[in-house]
């Protein structure tokens, strides 16, 4: 096995990177790899950007076996970034319901707009220009470029990041600032010239059933011999994990009213935190606040009455911080004890709660709702 030293490649602040082994061993096996082991996913078969920017925001953060029905689903309803565009972000979000992280499908529709208004219709095909979209990273933006438009450019999603902590043996925790700019400029070395299209997807799908996250399948691994990791006998250790990160807890109730074995249900206004999502009435509230007080100004801002009992709590973690959620339910026999608010509002079945686009820890409540 050869080592090679690469030339500092203008952005990655690195000014000479020493590999192991030669960076084209990596393409070339993979390569080989992929030919026999490689997925045949919907999104593999086109090289229409609009198709493949889809599918990358589905899968961030989200498994292909979630992704697949949504992406033959949204392709219907949207088949192409002008009927995206033309949509209301209400249409966007139900459609969306059940797969999560829903500021993807905020971004998906606002970076619609832009690319209809701006562009007309059609797509940068640089990273530079795919990252001035909303909800494109670096990573998704190389992912687009490569799949699209042929360009040798790097990605570094959680499965690429992984494979490269053990190929090189990172020993620091992935997302340290000195450990990202290594990452990325080994993710670049190792993006052949050639074939950019099959690598990126060749080193997504080694991340997704070989090098996976607990008891990686080494002996199955096209880069066993050339993984450091494995060589040192690390392979179980890499990558570190990451130092926990602290973040605010907030406090909120929520009021599940039900009538004929159907809830009240509101939307969140479209702009701001979690918009356009679906949420029982709820209220914010602080950690010094008494709780009758709170639900006596719930009440009244959802213009409701009636006598409300405890059902039980929630913990949900946002991005940013942890929510301690109160939950309460209240039956009313007759409409009349809920006055008019101008948010749209729906009751639903148990059955339909399901498949709502309800808030994370809106969803979790259902825990509480009998079958
Ligand atoms: N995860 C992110 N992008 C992917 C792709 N194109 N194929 C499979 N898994 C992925």
């Amino acid at each position: 096995m050869e080592g090679s030293r690469k030339k500092d490649q203008g952005n990655n602040g690195i000014p000479d990177i020493f590999l192991p082994f030669a960076a084209e061993e990596v393409a070339e096996s993979l390569l080989d790899w992929y030919g026999l082991a490689g997925r045949d996913l919907p999104w593999r078969q086109t090289r229409d950007p609009y198709r493949i920017w889809l599918s990358e925001i589905m899968l961030q953060q989200t498994t292909v076996a979630a992704v697949v029905g949504y992406y033959q689903r949204f392709l219907e309803s949207f088949p192409n970034v002008t009927a995206l565009a033309e949509a209301s972000l209400a249409e966007v979000i139900d459609l969306w319901a059940g797969l999560g992280y829903y500021a993807r499908a905020r971004n998906l529709h606002a970076a619609a707009n832009i690319l209809v208004a701006d562009y007309q219709a059609t797509f940068p095909d640089s990273v530079e220009g795919l990252m001035q979209l909303p909800g494109i990273g670096r990573s998704t933006a190389g992912a687009i470029a490569a799949l699209a438009f042929d360009q040798q450019v790097p990605i570094l999603d959680a499965n690429v990041r992984r494979i490269l902590c053990r190929l090189f043996a990172l020993q620091e925790p992935s997302r340290l600032s000195s450990a990202e700019k290594k990452l990325w400029a080994w993710a670049e070395l190792l993006t052949p010239q050639q074939r950019v299209h099959d690598y990126t997807q060749a080193i997504m799908d080694l991340g997704a059933l070989v090098c996976l996250p607990r008891n990686p399948l080494c002996s199955e691994c096209p880069l066993k011999d050339l993984c450091q990791a494995r060589c040192s006998g690390l392979e179980q250790q890499l990558p570190l994990k990451q130092p926990g990160k602290q973040v605010p807890q907030r406090h909120a109730m929520a009021l599940l009213i039900h009538r004929q074995e159907r809830y009240l249900v509101r939307r969140r206004p479209t702009s701001g935190f979690l918009g356009g999502l679906w949420e029982f009435p709820s209220i914010d509230f602080g950690a010094e606040d008494f709780v009758e007080t709170q639900m006596a100004r719930l009440m009244a801002d959802h213009a409701v009455c009636g006598n409300p009992q405890r059902l039980g709590s929630i913990n949900h973690v946002y991005s940013h911080f942890r929510l301690d959620l109160q939950l309460f339910q209240l039956a009313i026999d007759d409409l009349s004890q809920i006055g008019e608010t101008d948010t749209e509002s729906n009751w639903c079945s148990l059955t339909q709660l399901k498949t709502l686009a309800l808030h994370g820890a809106h969803q979790k409540a259902l825990e509480y709702l009998g079958e």
